[in-house]
């Protein structure tokens, strides 16, 4: 017995999916597919070397179900499944990924919502439910990305005394953050784009019926594409997240106001792949305990939506905050998340994931005080792939940490080409031999066969 077994004990998502182990990979969106949202080898290759590692499944990135422009997302790239052509790559990289001994799940976000741009190309604005525009609050935030913004704004991050502006009112903070946002676009305009958001066009009733169908068909495509299961993506300030809010719904039909509206967006979305997908396919939900934003929604409405998504959903996956408020998002510590998945799992008789944890002991501390079922590795397997296997292994001295310095998130903000201060390797996957699909377990049985059968020609008699 190793003192990490228990992280290694199979595990069902309501019967619907079983999981060799209690470790997954969390849903990251690392900008890998090309504008139109095609994955390619390296995509595959970047799944395939953390199905290697070990972890029993791997969430896919928000990949979005539509094609319209309006989704906002054109300026950061996201994968999509809005029809047959990316189902076709998609089933290639569920293969690839089964190799291992790995499922596949498919995260789905319908848009950018009110963190979207424009579209690059036509110049067509993200839709939202209300037109509310984002910003990125540094009294949230700046700690989640301190050391990544220090080595990039030195002079600048020099203002910023995190207990100082975590302490201003309103009044106070206000006239501050005009004046920081305002240099920080002097240096880098890529990234006060993104803290400091445009105003989104309100969706048309029939467009928000339209997305549901989508997402629907979305999940359907997933399900005959081989994939394990589907997400919804109803976290971090997007489009599904954006419905959920007070902050940023503002609608006066059945689609805003009361808890109950605000939420019809999202069960009508999981009823609807629930019904085209079936009682047997896994369909989950990400969403986060808590907006951590004095207006934004708190933890108990949060458990009262999920009360509502319940008869459709096989397993909660904990998120926090949002991209207003990421200190708890981007987690600068372990366990900050821990709080919301013990309540979910308190109230709900549903496996629960919870990222944020990077270091082995906490993952078999959170499973043993049953605070979560499962533990989602995120950026831990963005500096090492190899995390579960060697916790497996009693090789826990030898796991690469993650040094929380967000240079990840903070790479794709900037150039869209991601990139780690720990694992030189992460984006150029696809170049090491072990990764290839033809180099999978399945694949090297079929070629040690064909290999000793050829042997075996020249070795009789007379052969040739
Ligand atoms: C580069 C990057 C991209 C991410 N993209 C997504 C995403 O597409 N969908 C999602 O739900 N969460 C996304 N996340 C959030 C992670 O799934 C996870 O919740 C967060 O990083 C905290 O966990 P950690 O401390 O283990 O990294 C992303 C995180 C990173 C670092």
């Amino acid at each position: 017995m190793s003192d990490y077994d228990r992280l290694f004990e199979p595990i069902s998502l309501n019967g619907k999916l079983e999981l060799k182990n209690r470790l997954v990979m969390s849903p990251m969106n690392m900008i890998m597919s090309d504008p139109e949202g095609f994955g390619d080898e390296q995509t595959q290759a970047w799944y395939i070397s953390r199905a290697r590692g070990g972890v029993s499944a791997v969430i896919t990135e928000a990949t979005v179900p539509i094609n319209d422009d309006w989704h906002g997302t054109s300026h950061t790239v996201n994968a999509r499944m809005s029809d047959l052509r990316y189902g076709r790559i998609f089933n290639e990289l569920v293969r690839a990924v089964h190799d291992y001994d790995c499922k596949v799940i498919c995260q789905l976000m319908t848009g950018f919502g009110y963190q979207g741009k424009h579209h690059v190309a036509s110049g067509v604005p993200s839709a939202a439910p209300s037109a509310v525009a984002h910003k990125v609050d540094m009294r949230y935030s700046v700690r989640a990305f301190h050391k990544g913004l220090k080595s990039r704004f030195p002079e600048e991050m020099k203002l910023i005394d995190l207990d100082i502006v975590e302490g201003l009112s309103d009044e106070e903070y206000y006239p501050f953050e005009n004046m920081v946002y305002d240099l920080i676009g002097e240096r880098s305009p890529k990234i006060r784009s993104l803290i400091d958001g445009e105003i989104p066009r309100p969706l048309e009733h029939h467009e928000i019926v339209y997305l549901e169908d989508r997402f629907a068909e979305a999940a359907l495509l997933v399900k005959e594409m081989e994939g394990d299961g589907v997400e919804l993506h109803a976290s971090h300030g997007y489009l599904g997240a954006n419905f959920l809010s007070p902050r940023t719904n503002r609608r006066t039909d059945e689609y805003g106001g009361s808890l109950e509206n605000r939420a019809r967006h999202i069960v009508n979305m999981l009823s609807k792949a629930r019904a085209a997908c079936g009682e047997d396919f896994c369909i989950g939900i990400r969403i986060s305990g808590d907006e951590e934003l004095p207006d934004g929604m708190h933890h108990q409405e949060v458990l009262d939506v999920l009360g509502m998504c319940e008869p459709y959903i096989d397993y909660i996956n904990t998120s926090s905050g949002c991209y207003d408020a990421c200190n708890t998002m981007f987690p600068y510590e372990d366990n900050m998340m821990n709080r919301h998945a013990h309540s979910f799992r308190e109230r709900f008789k549903l496996p629960v994931l919870v990222p944020g944890i990077h270091d082995p002991a906490n993952a078999i501390k959170a499973i043993e005080e049953g605070v979560t079922d499962v533990v989602s590795l995120a950026r831990a397997v963005v500096a090492d792939p190899d995390w579960p296997n060697k916790v497996k292994a009693g090789r826990v001295e030898d796991i690469v940490r993650c040094t929380r310095c967000c240079n990840c998130l903070l790479s794709i903000f900037e150039a869209t080409k991601v990139s780690c201060t720990v694992n030189p390797l992460v984006g150029y996957e696809k170049y090491l031999p072990e990764n290839w699909p033809v180099n999978s377990p399945r694949h090297r049985r079929k070629i040690d066969r064909f290999l000793e059968r050829r042997a075996g020609l020249y070795d009789s008699e007379g052969g040739s």
